[in-house]
């Protein structure tokens, strides 16, 4: 019997539905070619769907997303739902109820053309964040008192575990390892403004005892901003806070070319995992077929190689670096030209001629 794997799929709002379909393009051609199959299993989770129904993201979903093999994610955001609302309950609810508590984000310039940066190349820019995904700023500790009056306080908790920031730490300096490239990890904070950081200092000297192959570096959150685009090449491996792998990982993307190629893994090792671009919905783009899926094709890469299936997605993975050199793409935004869905054929041509 050929191997099969159930796929939870929210495709969301916006553009999801439209690169979530030429990200399962293909997948699916991966699959073939790798003799397994995926068994999707769609949910309609999201804004329109609260819209018209209500209903955020309920528990019994929750329950059935445990027992698959693999989530994928499209987008979710639509300016009609009050701000940040169904992000939180599908997003972060997926992140926090199946402890996905490892964002991976891998950085890598597959064409000097799409380098922003002056003399800068494909040789500088090959990195991987590993973002804190279940504390922070995040984890919901907070709110607004007296809202709307002259008296009015509002307050965030950034909140940081012992465990949680020791796993995602060891999680990094093992990455670092694996990769086998520059063998360093650097720790991103702001520890001289914000004193809590100061778990982060000390688990990572603590932690980094026990990897004496690894190089330890350190970078506070601003001075890290200044190198990624003065000197992308001092990166290796990241470890950083949820916030500030928010916020890096958007400017680390335009390294490679833009919001259309930076795919994400939010993991828990060992268990089921949710795969999703970077990006968001991009509203007003919804329907054009203009927007570059790649990343969402990226992000189905990601899921393939997790699963296990390392083959077909390094297959992959190359398939999509060869559609990138092509000499007639240019860009990879709304201004490249081509169409979303030719975006997915010409990955499946390459797929197919590896
Ligand atoms: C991301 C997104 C989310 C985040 C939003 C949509 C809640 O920006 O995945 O990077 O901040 O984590
Ligand atoms: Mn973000």
């Amino acid at each position: 019997m050929s191997r099969s794997y159930k796929i939870a799929v929210f495709a969301g709002d916006g553009i999801g539905p439209e690169v979530t379909r030429e990200a399962f393009k293909v997948m699916d051609v991966a699959a073939q070619l790798g003799g397994f199959e995926l068994e999707r299993e769609d949910y309609p989770h999201g804004s329109v769907h609260y819209l018209e129904t209500g209903e955020l993201f309920p528990q019994q979903v929750i329950e059935e997303v445990r027992r698959v093999d693999g989530i994928f994610l499209g987008a979710i955001g639509d300016p009609r739902v009050e701000v940040g609302l169904v992000e939180r309950a599908v997003i972060s609810g997926l992140r926090f109820h199946l402890d996905l508590f490892v964002n991976l984000r891998p950085i890598r310039l597959f064409a000097d053309k799409f380098c922003p940066l002056k003399d800068k190349g494909t040789k500088d820019i090959d990195f991987v964040v590993v973002r804190e995904n279940t504390e922070d700023a995040y984890a919901g500790i907070g709110g607004i008192f007296k809202k709307g009056t002259a008296d009015e306080v509002a307050m965030q908790q950034m909140i940081y575990t012992r465990k949680g920031v020791e796993r995602i730490i060891r999680y990094a300096f093992e990455l670092a390892r694996k990769r086998d490239r520059k063998k360093k990890l650097m720790l991103i904070d702001k520890a001289n403004a914000i004193q809590a950081h100061d778990i982060w200092t000390r688990i990572f000297a603590e932690v980094g005892e026990e990897y004496p192959d690894i190089e330890s570096e350190h970078a506070y959150v601003d001075a890290a901003c200044m190198w990624m685009v003065k000197n992308p090449e001092v990166f290796d491996t990241v470890v950083t806070t949820n916030l500030f792998g928010d916020i890096i990982t958007d400017l680390a993307a335009v390294l490679q070319g833009g919001m259309g190629v930076a795919a994400s893994g939010n993991l828990h090792p060992g268990q089921v995992s949710m795969f999703e671009p970077i990006h968001g919905s991009a509203p007003k783009y919804k329907g054009k077929n203009v927007v570059c899926p790649i990343a969402a094709i990226a992000a189905g890469q990601m899921m393939l190689d997790y699963l296990g299936e390392v083959s077909a997605a390094s297959n992959m993975e190359c398939a999509i670096e060869k559609a990138l050199c092509s000499e007639d793409v240019t860009a990879l935004n709304t201004t490249s030209g081509i169409p979303t869905d030719e975006w997915g054929d010409r990955v499946v041509e390459q797929m197919r001629r590896l």
